[in-house]
């Protein structure tokens, strides 16, 4: 991390799924560059070690358990960061649940709840964020945190990708819309990022041969790594900063260069 960069001085920030992976690598920068920031998420035993975590480096941050999907808990979970700290600045839509499957076997139950978490948990949280940020007459700004699956087909995800997909329209069209209330919404596509979703069945999947063959080896992806939580929350910090003032539904790629190759 660059040292000294201080760009979130008395902002408040909000962080859905922020208490493990990206999320909380994010709430540790925008913390550490001067935000108060506010972790929603389901678990409160993980949000509370996040917090624990984040207050030991002597940087501010709360906790509000809330589902993303659902209306009520966002509503709060947006009512209790003002009630904490004032106003809402930023948003980071981050919650995201990924179970692989493959279509034909992908129930009705787990195509629905996929969708909840990502596209409806980010409409229920940009809606009740950018209701209070063009209340305080606030300058806000939210990211997206979705993946470079949204323009790919991969094996046994096609829920999460067509979730991905639908969120990077939502990012272009509230960016499209909200503009002239004062709010800039961005988004990140990540590629392999080491975090808890990434290990499946017990397995970190950038640990295995196949992964070591296709994307190492045979250079899939140009950077021949994972990327690690924080080198993603760089760039969400960065959206999120005055650094990105002329960008506007935007989706950039964090992959170590994999979509770009085939
Ligand atoms: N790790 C990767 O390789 C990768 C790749 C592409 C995109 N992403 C995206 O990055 C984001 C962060 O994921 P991560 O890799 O850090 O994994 P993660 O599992 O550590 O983070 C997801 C977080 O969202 C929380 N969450 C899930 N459902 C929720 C709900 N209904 N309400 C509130 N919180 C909920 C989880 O508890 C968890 O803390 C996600 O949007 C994910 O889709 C990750």
């Amino acid at each position: 991390m660059e040292q000294g960069l201080r760009r979130f001085e008395g902002k408040t920030a909000v962080i859905t799924g922020g208490a493990t992976g990206v999320g909380f690598s994010t709430a540790h920068r925008l913390a550490s560059e001067g935000a108060r920031v506010v972790i929603g998420g389901r678990r409160a035993d993980t949000g509370s070690e996040a917090v624990e975590r984040l207050r030991a480096s002597g940087l501010e941050a709360a906790f509000v358990r809330a589902d993303v999907a659902d209306a009520n808990q966002v509503r709060d979970l947006m009512d209790q960061a003002v009630r904490l700290y004032d106003r809402i600045d930023i948003l980071i839509n981050n919650a995201a649940i990924f179970t692989p499957g493959r279509f034909m076997d992908t129930s009705w139950e787990d195509w629905r709840r996929v969708f909840d978490v990502i596209v409806s948990g980010a409409y229920l949280c940009t809606k009740e964020a950018a209701r209070r940020m063009i209340k305080e007459g606030v300058q806000g700004r939210i990211v997206n945190v979705s993946s470079i699956n949204s323009t790919r087909a991969l094996e046994e995800s096609s829920h999460y990708n067509a979730a991905k997909g639908a969120l990077d329209q939502l990012t272009r069209n509230t960016a499209l819309e909200l503009i002239d209330r004062g709010i800039r919404i961005n988004s990140v596509a990540l590629g392999f990022i080491d975090t808890p979703m990434s290990v499946v069945d017990g397995v970190k999947e950038h640990e295995t041969d196949w992964f070591r063959d296709i994307y190492v080896a045979r250079k899939k992806i140009p950077q021949q790594r994972s990327g690690q939580p924080e080198e993603a929350a760089g760039v969400i910090a960065f959206l999120a900063s005055e650094d990105a003032s002329y960008m506007c539904g935007a989706v950039v790629a964090v992959d170590g260069g994999l979509s770009i190759t085939f």
